[in-house]
């Protein structure tokens, strides 16, 4: 598989060529859902709770995640990495650089944040360095005490208004990409109809320009549940590489998310 860059993404996006992601820790993980067909590889805050067993994404540090990251690059050179920033390491404009100094170093190509206008000077700081950006927007899992539990947001049309004005905000301080989580899929269509970055939905219907699953979901195997905007793709495949290629199949056709995965 060729190199995927910024430039390719956003020619999926023109082309309307859905985005495939999913979370990755590892090479070896890593390295077969490039090999079937994953364009991009998010190495998620999301280790806290599917490889460290905690009830939140809080417990995560920079260093963790700049471990995984080393270890998903280890995995092929020619992946598309991009690493979240965990918890607190981006309050301030010289803390977000320093951080995300880090993970670029540790081989991600892009860092991901939480948060919608208050990130503008971080973000516009961080591209004018040469750091690319993803915004992150909807339920946003570090603010989960904020919200009072993993819930879906932008339900009412004043907090969808703000959402749609936050993606506009991050896309105009220079971020490159934008996840769109636990939202109704009326709102990601309005939020990817008025910004000309791709967008990638989880739990947020089949309008936005890609997906994204936590890889634990994707074979069954989170612990406790599987999320409604999930799909066990082992059940059906029964081996790991058919299921990221349906996976990818699904996603690319529109056939995922269908209608039992979305919220109204
Ligand atoms: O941490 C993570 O895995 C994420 C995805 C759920 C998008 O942020």
């Amino acid at each position: 598989m060729s190199k995927i860059t910024v430039s390719t993404l956003n020619k999926m996006k023109a082309e309307k060529n859905k985005i495939t992601a999913l979370t990755a820790y590892d090479a070896s993980f890593a390295k077969l859902f490039h090999d079937n067909g994953v364009d991009v590889i998010l190495v998620g805050d999301s280790l806290g709770m599917v490889l460290q067993g905690g009830d939140d994404t809080l417990a995560v540090t920079n260093q963790d995640i700049a471990y995984h990251t080393r270890c998903v690059r280890g995995g092929s050179r020619e992946l598309f990495i991009i690493a979240d920033m965990p918890f607190m390491t981006y309050s301030s404009v010289s803390e977000t650089c320093k951080n995300a100094a880090q993970l670029m170093r540790a081989g991600a190509n892009m860092v991901k944040l939480e948060g919608g206008e208050w990130l503008y000077d971080s973000i516009k700081t961080l591209t004018q360095q040469g750091i690319p950006v993803c915004g992150h927007l909807g339920l946003t899992p570090q603010s989960v005490h904020v919200f009072g539990g993993f819930k879906v947001q932008g339900r009412e049309e004043i907090k969808a208004l703000e959402m749609i004005a936050d993606a506009q905000a991050l896309e105009a301080a220079g971020a490159q990409m934008i996840v769109l989580e636990c939202i109704p899929s009326e709102l990601a269509k309005r939020i990817t109809d008025a910004i000309n970055i791709p967008t990638i939905g989880i739990g947020a219907g089949t309008q936005t320009d890609g997906q994204i699953l936590v890889m634990h979901d994707l074979v069954g195997i989170s612990a406790g549940y599987i999320p409604k905007f999930s799909k066990n793709f082992l059940l059906e495949t029964g081996n790991m590489p058919d299921a990221v290629k349906k996976y990818c199949r699904d996603v690319k056709s529109g056939a995922f998310p269908s209608a039992e995965h979305e919220f109204k």
